[in-house]
């Protein structure tokens, strides 16, 4: 269990003596020692200063319900179910998969640490605690899995779009779902499914956004990242992105299974970081390379090789520039 009067007491960024905190709780001083522990060991960056105390530089923000709930559109919170926000869970995703959901509306699951976020290709998936964005939306199809092809992709545009409005320039999209920031990764996209891929069934549409990485996450990590941070440090409130977030996503939900991705192709395009770009694509048995050409109507990646176009369909493949 976290320690949250602590937690809410240390997240006005200024300097706690263990003492103080301690007597304002009305325990001991072992006591709000062992929440400290606790707490940075779910990776909240929790300075010491002898003589000074506890703080956590630059305060902290944590996710509410009622403010994403207020920054809401109107087609977004009649399309809402359920917004619920963990302190710690093992993977958002895994949450939803496990949970009962009802028949219709949108099931939100959004958690502060992920002790176990999963990527696409069984890649862990840094989640320190109350940093990034790390968000699950479960959304019933009635018509299989077939009912959702491209839906990653089409989400990508969605996350680009809500990103956009905070002003955050240079994104891009590499196929087939991760959003970039001038080249690095920013925003990562995982759908799973949950129930019968020809009958009635659930996806379950995962979204991790970097917005202020700590180094130590940080360092976990094995390739290319960025996040929202601007020059001078400063981001947007993860609460803010979220709302807008929701607001692309879940209108995208409520028409996606009768507009398909067909509708979103264009949109997918414009943002295509790989365009017209030699690439190899990793995962599927032998490497396949040749120049990207975009994605046709159902999201596969159309790859112009030597012996032809080839339709690579996303799953477990992964694509890289070839060198
Ligand atoms: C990838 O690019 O590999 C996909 C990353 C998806 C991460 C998100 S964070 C919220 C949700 N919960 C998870 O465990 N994974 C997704």
């Amino acid at each position: 269990m976290l320690a949250d009067s602590v937690l809410a007491l240390l997240s006005d960024g200024e300097f706690h003596s263990g003492q103080d905190l301690a007597k304002l709780q009305g325990v001991s001083r072992t006591a709000i020692w062992k929440q400290i522990e606790a707490l940075t060991e779910h990776g909240v960056d929790i300075e010491r200063v002898r003589g000074k105390g506890y703080r956590i530089e630059g305060g902290l923000e944590l996710l509410d319900t009622d403010a994403i709930r207020c920054a809401l559109t109107e087609a977004a919170t009649q399309t809402l179910s359920d917004l619920g926000v963990l302190r710690v869970v093992d993977s958002t995703n895994a949450e939803l998969k496990r949970g009962e959901l009802g028949c219709s509306g949108a099931t939100v699951c959004l958690a502060e640490a992920q002790t176990a976020g999963r990527g696409r290709r069984g890649r862990p998936w840094q989640s320190p605690f109350a940093s990034n964005i790390y968000c699950s939306t479960a959304w019933r199809f009635a018509g299989g899995a077939t009912a959702f092809e491209g839906l990653s992709l089409a989400v990508g545009v969605a996350v680009c779009r809500a990103l956009e409005t905070f002003g955050v320039e240079g994104l891009s999209l590499k196929w087939p779902n991760d959003v970039l920031r001038n080249g690095r990764k920013l925003s990562g996209i995982l759908v799973e499914m949950n129930g019968d891929i020809t009958g009635p069934c659930t996806a379950i549409v995962g979204i991790g956004i970097n917005v202020a990485m700590p180094k130590s996450a940080s360092a976990e990590i094995d390739q290319p990242w960025a996040d929202l941070r601007a020059g001078d440090g400063t981001y947007p409130s993860r609460n803010s992105v979220v709302a807008q977030l929701l607001n692309e996503l879940l209108p995208l939900l409520q028409h996606y299974e009768s507009v398909g991705f067909r509708a979103w192709r264009s949109d997918w395009q414009a943002l295509d970081a790989y365009a017209d770009t030699p690439v190899m694509i990793h995962g599927a048995g032998e490497p396949l390379s040749g120049l990207a050409q975009g994605v046709d109507e159902q999201g596969a990646l159309c790859l112009q090789t030597s012996g032809g176009m080839h339709r690579v369909h996303g799953g477990e493949v992964s694509l890289r520039p070839a060198s």
